[in-house]
């Protein structure tokens, strides 16, 4: 890990929803393949979140597990530059999950919006379930099971990023102290002498009540110049000034995945469900095939007709795919009715057919080599094991559940 030049952790999951399509890798997948040479990177297959909402229909999962790992290890993620998991496969997960149940106040996760949208949007599916409420709460579990300091997520998950961050603060007030913290910072308090013990707790209570940065510097520097206090006292009265212990589990910041540019075949957003996609696994002639019949500027009807580019999904993907010269050269030709459509799409399609080649015959690889796919795995989930045994021991341990 070599080329790693910063030591923060970015963890990031996606649920097992199947194969791929170029909108995950313009979006998400080419996003992980450069983290993953930035950062030490763990990505894992969300899979207990997909039983959330596939409870009825948990057989499905298994197949979407692997064509999904399958994809990733296609589009670059290098199982050598960062670690790989399947969330089940590390059963830690669901013991943090446990143990962050019993801090989380109810209103905190019955306020996520994605709580009420999602209830909505797949009104199809009963979501009234205990197991569909914790989603953002296994989801901060995860992040917090690695101490990860960036989370990469689209801006849909920006919330569950959030309570994250409130269930960390939760945590560590609660229990980042030492049994007796209170006590002991009154009596470091008191060893201070009445006149400045004032300044400390009004400098204390300005910055704590309303955000004074200076009472906090003012403060700060007090309990520096004491010179009858402990060294372990200094470090108390500095964890009190901020309202907080030790920091056990730290906050975590999302990492925004831009939104993918990526268009789908009818200008719409390229999504499994609208149907316009081009899977990364995608045949040479279908995807031959799906171009050509893209519709173009509805207003073009004969090949004299003049178009606009503006009004036409093929020139959105020229957007992804085509240098400047080319895009010069599309709009000279289509305003003009100097070229036809499929003239066009011939440069889309031979960047596309260019793009994907590699990754369908790394897909195929893996695919003809399943045992390999599993290895790679095994190892991953025995890497997260390890730091997730490490978290946990120490969540286990200020909780006071370490007896044997
Ligand atoms: N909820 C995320 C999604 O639907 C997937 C996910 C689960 C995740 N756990 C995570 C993402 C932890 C980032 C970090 O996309
Ligand atoms: Fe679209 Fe190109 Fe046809 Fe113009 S020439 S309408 S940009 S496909």
């Amino acid at each position: 890990m070599s080329s790693v030049v910063s030591s923060q952790r970015v963890l990031s999951g996606m649920r097992p929803t199947g194969r791929l399509h170029l909108g995950h890798y313009h979006g998400v997948l080419k996003n992980w393949v450069r983290l993953q040479h930035e950062y030490e990177c763990f990505f894992f297959v969300a899979d207990w979140h997909a039983l959330t909402t596939e409870y009825e229909n948990p057989q499905r999962i298994e197949q979407n597990v692997w064509e999904m790992v399958i994809d990733w290890l296609a589009a670059g993620v290098n199982p050598g530059s960062c670690t790989l998991f399947i969330q089940s496969r590390v059963p830690e997960h669901a013991e943090l999950h446990l143990l962050l149940s019993m801090m989380t106040p109810l209103g905190w996760l019955e306020r996520v919006p994605t709580y009420k949208d999602q209830q909505e949007k797949l009104k199809e599916k009963d979501l009234a379930t205990y197991g569909f409420l914790g989603y953002p709460l296994l989801q901060s579990a995860d992040i917090l099971m690695y101490r990860a300091g960036l989370v990469p997520v689209g801006a849909d998950q920006v919330a569950h990023v959030e309570i994250t961050r409130e269930v960390a603060r939760r945590f560590n007030h609660l229990y980042g102290r030492e049994p007796g913290f209170e006590e002991a910072v009154a009596a470091a308090v008191r060893k201070m002498g009445k006149k400045q013990a004032k300044v400390y707790q009004d400098n204390r209570r300005k910055y704590q009540e309303q955000g004074d940065e200076s009472a906090l510097e003012t403060a700060r520097a007090l309990v520096m110049d004491q010179q009858n206090i402990t060294l372990g006292d200094r470090e108390r009265l500095l964890g009190d000034l901020e309202g907080g212990g030790k920091v056990i589990l730290p906050e975590p910041q999302a990492l925004l995945t831009p939104a993918s540019k990526m268009p789908g075949l009818d200008g719409q957003k390229m999504s499994k469900s609208y149907g316009n996609f081009i899977s990364l696994r995608e045949e040479p002639d279908s995807v031959d095939e799906k171009i050509r019949r893209m519709p173009t500027d509805p207003a073009r009807v004969r090949r004299t007709d003049p178009g606009n580019p503006d009004n036409c999904p093929v020139w959105q993907l020229h957007q992804v795919y085509s240098d400047e010269q080319t895009r010069q050269w599309v709009r000279e030709g289509c305003t003009t009715a100097g070229i036809g459509c499929l003239d066009c799409k011939k440069p889309v399609v031979e960047a596309v057919q260019a793009e994907l080649e590699p990754i369908r015959r790394r897909a195929e690889e893996h695919t003809r080599n399943p045992d390999l796919v599993r290895s790679i795995v095994a190892d991953g989930c025995e890497e997260a094991r390890e730091a997730a045994r490490a978290t946990l021991e120490e969540v286990r341990s200020v909780m006071g559940l370490n007896y044997r």
